[in-house]
């Protein structure tokens, strides 16, 4: 009877992932889609924790450790979640997807162990002479349990060391680091891997302790070289994909206890990290070989990338910009980074909410890779309540552009990059970008002439249409407010 209600924790736990990732996909379900998965990943814990037993019946104990455990987890990371700033977002996602990979490594050391002490194994003083290897690849030669040990442990290292680096370069603690050769390097550490897991695979009788250890050092040195030479700015697309990595690494969990959901949870995560890889490679029109081994937003593709002579730009007074956009029928705003940066998501609502009630229509074009992470701005925006009927995903932006009087770029830069389709030589050509030159006038709010995170000048800037609007984003939208309250 305890199965089955465990049986059903399992089946309503992995209902539940399901329905939660279905409801991410939409701002306007995605907090609740959370919840709801969180759910079930608590009813599938306590299940386990209460109702599980063993072959001889025996239930989990060690309830000290593991409440404890969950209680640290717990106060850990609902602290860091709640100070987390938004644009600290990713650095927090790989610190906690590092945490998942370590967790799988954990299992596989503790299952070898195990193993090693089980039949075939256990009956040999603990590795075997040789004359006990014709034991090896009888029919209880236990290749399965080994071969998912070796994944998890594999796979999980190189996601946990690979995440700690990732999440060092972005918060400034690790500089982007490479050498001459390093990505022949890195195949002969993954062959060396692969090579010595399928030793150990046919031979772990004679495959002491130090083999498995040693696969598992150089897979964590794999990690740290693999992530290394990335350029940091193109960590949230490795994270994405380590987050792939991580899933894959507890399904193998999942195999080993033979438990459905961890099996579930893992595949789904596993599956949906790799489409998030393959979308964030598209928007930014680069093959995920590129992000992996191409240098482009990293330290090495400095300012002068496809930049050339900078030509003549006009600026825009605050003045101004208030009349334009107070007299318009239709405002598109293009947030960017910059906004996040600023933190300017509630002026900038303000404004919208200001001009609204002068008979204005407003609208957000929301590019696929604005900003740092995916969907960095529909959460920026959600976050200040600003209604996701007004957002516009970059299609249907580009068809509103040419009935749109002035667009309002905040912090924005290489999504409205028009070298992406007019310049082969740059390294964003190809990228499908905001069309925001089909409207009538451009407003573009920004700091200084400095470039995005492509490293590329914007020639958008210095056409007839543009003017520039100087300043942080949130400071200018404060006084643009005044400004129109003034008029
Ligand atoms: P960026 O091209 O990075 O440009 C952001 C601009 O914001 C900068 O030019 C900067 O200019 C300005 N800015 C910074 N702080 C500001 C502030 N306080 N007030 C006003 N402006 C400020 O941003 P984007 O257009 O959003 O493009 C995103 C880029 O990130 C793309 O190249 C994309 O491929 C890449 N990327 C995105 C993702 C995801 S999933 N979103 C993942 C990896 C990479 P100033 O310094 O002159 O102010």
């Amino acid at each position: 009877m305890e199965l089955n209600i465990l049986t059903l924790c399992y089946l309503i736990g992995s209902v539940t992932f399901i329905l939660g990732l279905k409801m991410l996909s939409n701002p306007a379900t995605a907090r609740q889609g959370n919840l709801i998965a969180a759910a079930g990943m608590v009813i599938a814990i306590l299940g386990t924790i209460f109702l599980y037993t063993d072959e001889a019946g025996n239930k989990l104990g060690n309830y000290g450790w593991i409440f404890g455990g969950i209680a640290i987890g717990t106060i850990v990371g609902t602290l860091a979640a709640k100070k987390v700033k938004m644009t600290a977002m990713p650095e927090m996602v790989s610190m906690f997807n590092g945490m998942g990979g370590a967790c799988a490594a954990l299992i596989s050391i503790v299952e070898f162990n195990h193993l090693i002490h089980e039949p075939p194994f256990s009956g040999w003083t603990v590795y075997p002479p040789l004359s006990s290897l014709d034991q090896v690849g009888g029919p209880d030669y236990p290749y399965g349990k080994i071969l998912i040990i070796l994944l998890g442990l594999i796979i999980g290292s190189v996601s946990f060391a690979g995440s700690m680096i990732a999440w060092g370069k972005l918060n400034g603690k690790v500089k982007d680091f490479s050498f001459n050769g390093q990505h022949i390097f890195n195949i002969v550490l993954l062959v060396v891997i692969l090579g010595l897991a399928t030793y150990l695979i046919g031979w772990v009788p004679e495959s002491t302790p130090i083999l498995f250890y040693s696969i598992f050092v150089l897979s964590l040195l794999y990690g740290i070289f693999f992530v290394f030479p990335i350029g940091g700015a193109d960590m949230p697309v490795v994270i994405s994909l380590l987050n792939s990595f991580t899933g894959v690494a507890a399904a193998c969990g999942g195999f080993l206890y033979d438990n459905k959901v961890m099996l579930t949870g893992g595949i789904l995560v596993g599956a949906a990290g790799t489409l998030l890889t393959i979308l964030m490679c598209k928007a930014m029109n680069r093959s995920l070989a590129n992000v992996l081994i191409g240098s482009f937003g990293g330290s090495k593709t400095g300012p002068a990338a496809g930049s050339k002579e900078q030509g003549h730009f006009k600026e825009i007074s605050l003045a101004d910009a208030a009349v334009v956009m107070s007299y318009a029928n239709k405002v598109m705003i293009v947030p960017g980074y910059g906004l996040a940066v600023a933190q300017a998501q509630h002026a900038c609502h303000d404004l919208e909410k200001l001009l609204e009630a002068k008979g204005v229509t407003v609208k957000y074009a929301i590019h696929p890779v604005a900003g740092r992470m995916p969907g960095h701005m529909n959460v920026l925006l959600a976050e200040a309540d600003v209604s996701y009927e007004k957002l516009q995903e970059m299609e249907q932006a580009n068809e509103e552009f040419p009935t749109t009087d002035v667009v309002l770029i905040l912090g924005a830069n290489d999504v409205v990059n028009p070298a992406a389709k007019s310049d082969p030589a740059s390294p964003i050509y190809g990228m499908p970008i905001l069309d925001v030159e089909l409207a009538k006038s451009v407003i573009v709010n920004k700091r200084s002439m400095k470039p995005g995170y492509a490293g590329i000048e914007n020639d958008l800037f210095f056409r007839p249409k543009s003017s520039m609007l100087f300043g942080d984003a949130k400071k200018v939208l404060q006084d643009l407010i005044g400004e129109i309250k003034n008029l």
